[in-house]
């Protein structure tokens, strides 16, 4: 069996926080007046944290001064935070903790790749901060997804290359950051969305050992 590495995004891949994004989002949005959608969502996710506020003073037609525009980021994640605090390992998503128990018991590499700046503090809520290998997130990349960054140094951090590394990713962006990287990408989520990975499953309750095995065997690689 060969070393592969495997890097995960956090929000909406990891812990079902996807949800409260949208919420702060959407209550930051409307608060300025602006319309938000689930459809305008889904093109935040994976994104950083400014560059969503500027997509959505976009789509609203509105401009801020630098200090609005701060204090609307500080703004959202205080909101953010306020659904972060409350979190226990309850909502880990379901069979992620099998899959990496999985990949340890195999002696597998694992990183976190993820855009978001609060995702150590996620992942010490959730009892989850001594699977990885290796953490990579929002404070440590300059370039967002669909830029290769985030996970290009989550490979280099494990010592493997890109070209065997593994990606699951529930974003439109972080698919795209995958395949650009020559990474096997796995799309958890919407298939119709997530078209552009290699593999689609809803969840992790769809895959089961044997695609893993598969995966560390090299018998299921990259399709593009
Ligand atoms: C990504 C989320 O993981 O992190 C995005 O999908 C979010 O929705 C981004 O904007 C940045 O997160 P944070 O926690 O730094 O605001
Ligand atoms: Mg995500």
């Amino acid at each position: 069996m060969g070393k592969k590495g495997f890097i995960f995004d956090l929000d909406g891949v990891i812990v079902d926080t996807a949800k409260y994004h949208f919420l702060a989002w959407k209550k930051l949005a409307n608060s300025i007046g602006v319309d938000f959608t689930e459809t305008q969502n889904e093109q935040l996710k994976g994104v950083s944290r400014v560059r969503s506020l500027e997509k959505i003073l976009d789509w609203g037609n509105k401009t801020l001064t630098e200090e609005e525009f701060s204090q609307l980021m500080a703004k959202k994640n205080e909101d953010y935070l306020s659904y972060i605090n409350k979190m226990d390992a309850s909502e880990i998503l379901p069979n992620v903790s099998k899959v990496l128990d999985y990949l340890i018991e195999q002696q597998q590499p694992i990183a976190l790749g993820s855009a978001s700046k609060n995702a150590k503090p996620i992942l010490e809520k959730v009892d989850l901060l001594s699977a990885f290998d290796a953490i990579v997130d929002g404070n440590d990349v300059s370039k967002a997804k669909p830029d290769p960054e985030v996970f290009l140094i989550g490979a280099k951090l494990l010592n493997v290359k890109p070209e065997d590394c593994i990606v699951f990713e529930d974003s439109v962006a972080g698919i795209q950051a995958a395949n650009v990287a020559n990474m096997i990408s796995i799309g958890i989520g919407d298939h119709d969305i997530l078209h552009e990975a290699d593999y689609n499953f809803k969840n992790f309750t769809e895959m089961d050992n044997t695609f893993l095995k598969g995966i560390i065997s090299g018998t299921i690689q990259k399709k593009q």
